[in-house]
């Protein structure tokens, strides 16, 4: 099963893709970790990335694909994988396309989160996020732990940088611009699963399994 996850920042992708990845027995890969992993180990990945991703940016096409062939090839992704983040650019749609075709496979599901600006705002300024291994907390919905340690995995919780406010206004124009018509090329292929991503967590992901089924 190859699944895509779209939607603008804050609409709960990351939230909605652990479910997923447990359901579906198939591995989450989320460009944005990936970068934010690179970028906490100062690899030269990371360092290209950095002034892109805190001003809200998108990363040149060239680095994400890059990366994203050299992931798709691990071993884990022979059965199918959930991509969250990715593609983000008609580019990056088209590049994947034909990756897949090389290895005689195909998306099978676009699910698409929305919800209003407000909603992913009030979100995204109260999100909080393990360094380690990017479990996901809010300050009103979900706090977490006092300490601002991780109980998974004993990292750092912190604020992203690119949750600041500038940054999150900024992502939400770059999304509509350059990942907006994703919408279209994704739907003239008839694979674009709405899922309404406004509703608590648990509803979501009902809706997003029924999506998927
Ligand atoms: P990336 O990490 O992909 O960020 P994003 O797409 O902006 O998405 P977010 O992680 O902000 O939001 P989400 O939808 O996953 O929401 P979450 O579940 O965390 O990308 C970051 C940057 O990396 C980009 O700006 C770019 O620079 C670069 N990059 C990455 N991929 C790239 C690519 N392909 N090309 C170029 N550049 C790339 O939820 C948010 C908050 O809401 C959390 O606090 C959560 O607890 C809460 N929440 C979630 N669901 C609900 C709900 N239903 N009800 C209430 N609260 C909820």
């Amino acid at each position: 099963m190859i699944i895509v996850l779209l939607g603008p920042p804050g609409t709960g992708k990351g939230t909605q893709a652990a479910a997923v990845k447990n359901r579906f027995g198939i591995p989450h890969i989320s460009t944005g970790d990936i970068f934010r992993r690179n970028l906490a180990e100062g690899t030269p990945l990371g360092l290209k990335a950095k002034g892109y991703m805190e001003k809200g940016e998108l990363v040149p096409d060239g680095l994400v694909l890059e990366l994203v062939s050299d992931r798709l090839r691990e071993p884990d992704c022979a059965k199918g994988f959930l991509l969250d983040g990715f593609p983000r650019t008609p580019v990056q749609a088209e590049e994947l396309d034909r990756l897949l075709a090389l290895q005689g496979t195909r998306i099978d599901h676009v699910a698409l989160l929305e919800a209003p600006d407000g909603t992913v705002v009030g979100r995204l300024s109260g999100r909080r996020v393990c360094k380690s291994c990017g479990a996901v907390w809010h300050q009103t919905h979900n706090p977490p732990p006092e300490s601002m340690i991780c109980p998974k995995c004993s990292g750092e919780i912190y604020q992203r940088a690119d949750d600041a406010a500038e940054a999150v206004l900024n992502r939400l124009k770059v999304y509509a611009s350059q990942t907006g018509p994703l919408i279209g090329y994704y739907e003239n292929k008839g694979l674009i699963r709405r899922v309404d991503g406004s509703k608590p967590p648990a509803e979501v992901e009902k809706a997003l399994f029924q999506a998927l089924s």
